[in-house]
């Protein structure tokens, strides 16, 4: 499977990333950054230091958007730390950024791999948005999108919304319009499934257990993690894990069920900006709503995947 991978890192995103980079089944075209969590210039650095971290600094990395569609930006450093990635203790990266704009670069992957690519989103759309926006026959090259964000109950930064939409609400609506308008098969990883998928202190020492660089960073970044509002509002034993479940749908679709679905995103009252409109469907859809995990898979999967990093 050719892949393309769209985020914002992020303590999540980054432990996304290495479940993606451990899969060989997985063809890693690019990654391109967005500004989200943090601002783009974090996230892309963040994104570099991940791939030195697991050993494939080869990988491409571009930085997109610096802001979002319309809206004014936003940033959640409360949670992520203000180096995006918990404070982890990780050195600079050594390796560049690759200096074309995110948006062309992700054009140009979709227009030049020899078939269809699949696209993973673990922040806010506005690189794919602006990307549908350039050139629309691009939905013709994308295989499927997996998309981290929305919610059917409570949101995690507003009451309303999830944060991925709400950073850009309208760059989210760009995309489900022209999923629907041209059937692009997508999956929505909404926080309905990822609040299922709690990296409770047994699976921390699991992870810790492995005893590696990799490892010791993605435990030093739960521990962040684990403060986030999200987790201790709703009284989780841990940080929902949100990114890395769109990675394990690509591995491990079986270890998920779905609806069918269409979803309307609201991008113009302030009380509910960001808010997911989700109606289930009878028959075919483009769009598929994940409804339920199998939490253990899940957690094999990446602790396996994270034990096969280098070293
Ligand atoms: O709401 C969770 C999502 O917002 C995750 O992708 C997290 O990294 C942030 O981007
Ligand atoms: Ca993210």
């Amino acid at each position: 499977m050719t892949l393309w991978i769209d985020c914002d890192p992020g303590i999540d995103d980054a432990i996304a990333l290495l479940l993606a980079l451990a899969a060989p089944e997985l063809d890693l075209q690019g990654i391109s950054t967005v500004a989200g969590n943090v601002p783009v210039t974090l996230t892309a650095a963040n994104g570099l230091r991940i791939l030195e971290l697991a050993g494939y600094a080869d990988v491409p990395l571009y930085a997109g958007c610096p802001v979002p569609l319309c809206r004014s930006p936003i940033f959640a450093a409360d949670i992520h730390g203000e180096d995006g990635l918990g404070g982890v203790d990780l050195p600079p990266p050594q390796t560049q950024v690759n200096p074309l704009f995110g948006v062309t670069a992700l054009i140009h992957a979709l227009r030049q791999s020899p078939t269809p690519m699949t696209i993973a989103t673990l922040g806010p759309l506005t690189n794919l948005a602006m990307a549908l926006i350039q050139d629309p026959s691009l939905s013709q090259r994308i295989e499927k999108l997996v998309i981290m964000g929305g919610a059917l109950g409570q949101g995690n930064i507003t009451t309303a919304a999830e944060f991925n939409f709400y950073a850009d609400p309208h760059a989210a609506q760009v995309v489900f319009d022209r999923v629907e308008a041209y059937a692009i098969p997508t999956t929505l990883i909404g926080l309905d499934l990822t609040h299922q998928v709690i990296a409770t202190p047994a699976y921390q020492q699991r992870i810790a257990a492995l005893n590696s660089p990799v490892s010791r960073a993605v435990v030093q970044m739960l521990a962040t993690y684990a403060q986030t509002p999200e987790a201790l509002e709703r009284k989780f034993a841990g940080p929902p894990l949100h990114d890395p479940c769109v990675i394990a749908y690509l591995l491990q679709p079986q270890l998920f069920q779905t609806r069918s679905a269409q979803i309307t995103i609201e991008t113009q009252s302030s009380l509910t900006l960001g808010r997911s409109v989700i109606e289930w469907t009878i028959g075919p859809s483009p769009l598929q709503v994940a409804t339920e995990i199998k939490v253990e898979g899940f957690f094999d999967l990446l602790i396996t995947a994270l034990q096969t990093c280098p070293a």
